[in-house]
């Protein structure tokens, strides 16, 4: 052991056994592991890359500008965890029953508590500007039986690629809320979903220009389904053959997620008995829950 890095008396090393040990008389079992993990790994990073003072000091710039562009519509650590994979990493490793239930993905920060609710074959564009799209399914368990009652909360961009909340009338627009009928079926009007970037104008948008990555979101519509008994599912479904399908900024598609939007010619009816003035789309997806 010749290198720079072999452990020394008042090394790096006894300073991460003593820091280590430090949590070890936590009470909360699973705090003491997830802090003396974070500890291990951290001084892992600083030992692997050498670490420069002054590039600390950018870091902790880097997260205090992330702190204060924070506020209760903006939450750029949400959006930093999204645009480093961690989000989806934290999803992946906490599902099961993969190949048997509707696969989750990031929920983003523009999910709000309070969306209208519509009834079966209502609008949720509520005003939001975009192509009409006619969306379908039914909520199901993992053998196949229906779940009634399910509460549906969708949300989504306009054709500007912006959500309600990011204008400065706040009017609720590009979301709602349903339930679905007896049979655990579901049908509503949305829009057809448009890419749109992550905000860049704050460090992580920062971050992202200095990798010369996109900001870019593959098109997406949310969905955010709840039934008594079943595991809460979080999830998205995204536009087939779009060219962002694969460099989704916030690395968020799955392809169990990834549906047709069939685009019909103006004047063609709707299984409504609408007819839209223009082209207009339609889409279906089966959601499958977990119980638990
Ligand atoms: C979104 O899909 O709304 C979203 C997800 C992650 C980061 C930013 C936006
Ligand atoms: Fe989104």
């Amino acid at each position: 052991m010749t290198d720079d890095l072999t452990p020394k008396a008042s090394s790096p090393t006894d300073l991460t056994d003593s820091v280590l040990a430090s949590f070890d008389a936590a009470r909360d079992e699973r705090y003491r592991e997830l802090m003396q993990a974070l500890v291990r790994h951290a001084h892992a990073f600083v030992r692997e890359t050498r670490l420069t003072e002054d590039e600390w000091d950018t870091a902790i710039e880097f997260l205090t500008a992330a702190g204060h562009i924070t506020d209760e519509t903006r939450q750029e650590f949400v959006l930093l965890s999204d645009v480093l994979g961690i989000s989806m990493l934290t999803v992946a490793v906490n599902e099961t029953d993969l190949d048997k239930v509707t696969e989750s993905t990031v929920l983003g920060p523009f999910f709000v508590k309070n969306s209208p609710k519509i009834e079966l074959g209502g609008d949720m564009a509520q005003g939001a500007s975009g192509e009409p799209c006619w969306v379908t399914g039914t909520v199901t368990d993992a053998d196949g039986k229906p779940i009634a009652g399910t509460r549906i909360e969708l949300w989504e961009a306009d054709d500007d690629g912006m959500y309600d909340v990011q204008y400065d009338d706040q009017a609720l627009a590009g979301r709602a809320h349903l339930f679905t009928d007896a049979e655990g079926r579901y049908r509503l009007w949305g829009l057809t979903p448009t890419p749109y970037p992550i905000p860049g104008d704050g460090p992580v948008g920062r971050l992202l220009q200095a990798a010369d990555r996109s900001p870019m979101r593959a098109p997406h519509l949310h969905f955010m389904v709840t039934a008594p008994g079943f595991r809460r599912l979080t999830t998205q479904i995204f536009i087939a053959d779009h060219p962002l399908l694969d460099s989704d900024s916030v690395f968020g598609v799955k392809e169990s997620l990834v549906r047709d939007f069939i685009r019909h010619a103006p004047g063609t009816p709707a299984p409504d008995g609408r007819v839209p003035a223009g082209t207009w789309t339609s889409t279906t997806f089966d959601i499958v829950l977990q119980r638990g």
